[in-house]
């Protein structure tokens, strides 16, 4: 029988300090996660500077959480996952500089990952046979982007945005109808009981394309409230919201569905922040059924940041022999 191979992975690219273990890629041992969303909702978005901060208070007492959690001690693991890539430049550095410490001083590989192939990731834990080849919507507060995912490490983007993800979308009008940051969640459970079809907003697709925009769709929900403010009159929110993220989520299906038909390749999986979103996630489900193709998601507590996610593409870099450096960099802009 093969050994098992644990790694312990860490991320700190945005506003959670999280750290995990995991065995073979596949099954999480612990998952510990520090979010410091509390502290920067009265800013309404990430302060950069507050974030690296606390991820220097937070971050060896969640490595060791996560080590205790798991029952190991860090001589039996076998590897370090770090994100280095894409994030802040400062949040990013804490985690590095994290892993870096403990792989040097206990003698173990370090292995730097991308944040982005981490959300994909997190389908491997929820799903233990899923494998490449696959295509996946990948959606967080800065990525929109289907992916087709040949192999673990071996990926190509087949549509991005070109302006706002489809995130941060959300998070901006989230904050204008008063729902607070992180808008994601808020938005979602404020449309729960709301009409999808009570406003409409305008629509933006390129031709021949599976790039999408959301800035348009922004700026006319944006209108739309500007307009009601100077009538005097404020939106139904439960139905603003539904609608607003109703049509967020027909913007990304309908190029889902066009990947598939281009590709014939009918597996898809969801990943990031946006994949948690109920108004996705059913209508992924019913085109799914429509169009006949599988669609995997990762748990809700998957979909955002984790350190999880982190420790098994880390562990599928690791089986194929990435090992990075001391002086492994943070690379804010790092791409797929
Ligand atoms: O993947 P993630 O945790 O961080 C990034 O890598 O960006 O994604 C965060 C994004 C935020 O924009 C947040 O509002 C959004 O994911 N999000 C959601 C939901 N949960 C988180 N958006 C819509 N519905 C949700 N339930
Ligand atoms: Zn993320």
């Amino acid at each position: 029988m093969e050994k098992d191979i644990y790694i312990l992975g860490i991320e700190s690219s945005c506003d959670e300090t999280a750290c995990a273990v995991v065995r073979n890629g596949r099954e999480i041992l612990s998952n510990i996660i520090a979010s410091q969303a509390d502290f920067h909702e009265r800013f309404g978005g990430v302060v950069p500077e507050i974030a690296s901060r606390m991820h220097v208070d937070a971050v060896y007492p969640t490595v060791r959480d996560a080590l205790d959690k798991a029952g190991l001690s860090i001589d039996e693991i076998d590897a370090v996952a770090v994100t280095y890539g894409p994030g802040l430049v400062g949040a990013l550095l804490v985690g590095l500089s994290c892993a870096k410490g403990i792989a040097y001083s206990s003698n173990k590989p370090l292995v730097g990952v991308n944040h982005m192939h981490g959300h994909i990731a997190a389908n491997y834990l929820c799903h233990k046979d899923l494998e490449p080849p696959f295509l996946c919507l990948s959606v967080s507060g800065g990525h929109s982007e289907i992916v087709y995912v040949k192999d673990y490490s071996d990926m190509e983007i087949l549509g991005s945005t070109r302006d706002d993800a489809a995130g941060e979308a959300i998070d901006k009008i989230a904050r204008v109808i008063g729902l607070g940051y992180p808008g994601g969640p808020k938005m979602d459970k404020a449309g729960q009981s709301g009409d999808i079809n009570a406003y409409k907003f305008s629509h933006t697709h390129m031709k021949d394309s599976l790039d999408f925009s959301f800035s348009g769709i922004k700026t006319s929900a944006l209108n739309q409230l500007n307009e009601l403010k100077m009538r005097g009159e404020v939106p139904v929110l439960s139905d603003f919201a539904a609608s607003y993220q109703h049509h967020i989520a027909s913007e990304l299906v309908r190029n889902v569905v066009l990947a598939v038909k281009m590709t014939g390749i009918r597996k898809v999986c969801l990943a990031g922040g946006v994949s948690a979103n109920s108004f996705l996630r059913k209508m992924v489900d019913e085109t799914s059924q429509k169009e006949k193709f599988d669609v995997y998601y990762p748990d809700l507590k998957l979909c955002t940041d984790n350190g999880a996610m982190i420790a098994s593409a880390g562990y599928f870099e690791y089986i194929r022999g990435v090992r990075h450096g001391i002086d492994l960099n943070a690379v804010p802009s790092l791409s797929l």
